[in-house]
């Protein structure tokens, strides 16, 4: 079966890889020529652990290809999978002019009968209007639109799409429902559950699935800040809380706020749907409001740690992006914490493993340094932002030595409040001691 893939980012992309990992001849397309000619030489231009070498395998075997125009090839396949981007807009929605966009140029090229599958997280109702543009733009074509929402995580993405939980595939045809079935045979053959509904359920399942991880990381955000009230421990909380089987174990780890290119705008899309059909969901408002003030919170309280005053001061910071494993920056809670600082006249200095490339489109009046302990130097408090597994044994004796002032700011937890206080640390953390 032949497989185009519309759009080179960590969805397509990855997908695409995947794809052509199980055997499928895969064509990506993007209107990037930069991002396809990287491609063409074997560079993702994206950080995802594993996806260089699954991309240049695939290319070796002749199933990956990569192309900067919509071209005949396209005829030739059976799925075209949409995965573009949906960025948020001002008024909450997710902007689908991508998407549209992809839809009208592929319609003329539909010939046989083929599925044309949403990847990209749209809203509720997007199967439908992207039906009527391609009747609009090719009448006598021969096609159903499917929903197959990934549930990708960055920085794990390619195990996520090799052993998912599940498949969520939306169709209203039994032709297309044949078609899907093949394209997912080899998960189906490890016995990966594969659920078929509506077009709109698969929609709304993914937001609905995003916004409950968001909520719980929330909830153990509210929790943690309570436990600093309280003087218990948000660890034991969660990890008492998680062996309950209906609560589960995951997404309970509090920090600085969630950030990334899925959660914060998938919240925004689903309250401002749920807003606009007069459903509203009072709990995502919620999350969203506090998520957003959390990052703000987070700047105060590195400046409370530091007698309240950082004016002039030199700040470490450790983690730029939004998670470990990762080289996006989007809506990481750095771009909310550092400029608050620098606003409260701090001096930042940053490493990131492998966000700094990005981090400096969005960041001015940093000095980037190329390794953890150069962040310090006459650093009056180092603040752990991303928990990389780099940061995990840092030489506590030298950071100590090389700071101007043994103040540490951990918003990921990663090191243990006694064991820094023992070593003579101020050492400020998330949940774990009354504040
Ligand atoms: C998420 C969903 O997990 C994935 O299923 C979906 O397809 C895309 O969005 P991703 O955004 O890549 O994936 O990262 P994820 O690991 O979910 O983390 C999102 C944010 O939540 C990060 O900022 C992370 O630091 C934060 N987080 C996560 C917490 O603060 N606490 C947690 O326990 C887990």
């Amino acid at each position: 079966m032949k497989i185009t893939v519309i759009g080179t980012g960590y969805v397509g992309l990855v997908s695409g890889a995947c794809f052509s990992e199980f055997g499928f001849e895969v064509t990506c397309i993007d209107k990037d020529k930069k991002k396809i000619d990287a491609l063409n030489k074997g560079n993702p231009l994206i950080y995802e652990p594993g996806l260089e070498s699954l991309v240049k395998k695939n290319m070796k075997t002749g199933r990956l290809k990569f192309q900067n125009s919509f071209t005949d090839n396209i005829k030739k396949s059976q799925i075209i999978l949409i995965a573009v981007g949906t960025p948020t807009q001002r008024n909450g929605h997710a902007n689908l002019e991508h998407v549209f966009d992809a839809a009208k140029q592929v319609a003329p090229l539909l010939s046989g009968y083929t599925v044309v599958v949403n990847k990209s997280t749209v809203p509720v109702g997007t199967a439908k209007r992207v039906f009527s543009i391609l009747k609009k733009n090719q009448r006598n074509a021969d096609f159903d639109v499917a929903s197959n929402p990934e549930f990708l995580r960055e920085g794990s993405a390619i195990e996520d799409f090799m052993r998912p939980n599940r498949v969520v595939i939306g169709v209203d045809s039994l032709k297309a429902k044949r078609i899907m079935k093949e394209l997912y045979r080899p998960l189906f053959l490890i016995e990966t559950p594969i659920i078929f509904t509506s077009p709109q359920t698969a929609e709304l399942i993914k937001y609905a699935s995003n916004a409950f991880l968001a909520t719980k990381i929330t909830f153990i955000n509210q929790i943690a800040d309570l436990c600093e009230k309280s003087g218990a421990d948000v660890h034991d909380v969660a990890k008492s809380m998680g062996l309950d089987k209906r609560i589960g174990d995951k997404f309970l780890h509090p920090g600085p706020g969630f950030g990334g290119s899925c959660f914060p705008k998938d919240n925004l899309e689903l309250a401002a749907t749920a807003r606009a059909l007069g459903s509203p969901i009072g709990l995502i408002e919620e999350v969203i409001s506090f998520n957003k003030s959390r990052k703000k919170k987070m700047a105060r309280k590195i400046i409370l740690a530091c007698g309240n005053n950082v004016k002039g001061k030199k700040i470490a910071i450790l983690g730029l992006t939004f998670k470990p494993n990762t080289d996006d920056m989007r809506d990481s809670p750095s771009l909310d914490i550092i400029p608050a600082l620098q606003k409260a006249g701090a001096k930042i200095q940053a490493y990131d493993p492998e966000g700094m490339d990005q981090a400096k489109g969005y960041l001015r009046g940093i000095k980037w340094c190329n390794n953890p302990y150069e962040a310090l130097d006459g650093a009056e408090a180092l603040v752990f932002l991303t928990e990389w597994n780099q940061f995990r044994a840092l030489d506590l004796k030298r950071i100590k030595k090389t700071l101007k002032k043994p103040t540490i700011i951990d918003l990921r937890n990663i090191y243990v409040p006694e064991q820094m206080k023992k070593m003579g640390f101020k050492y400020i953390s998330i949940g774990r001691e009354a504040v």
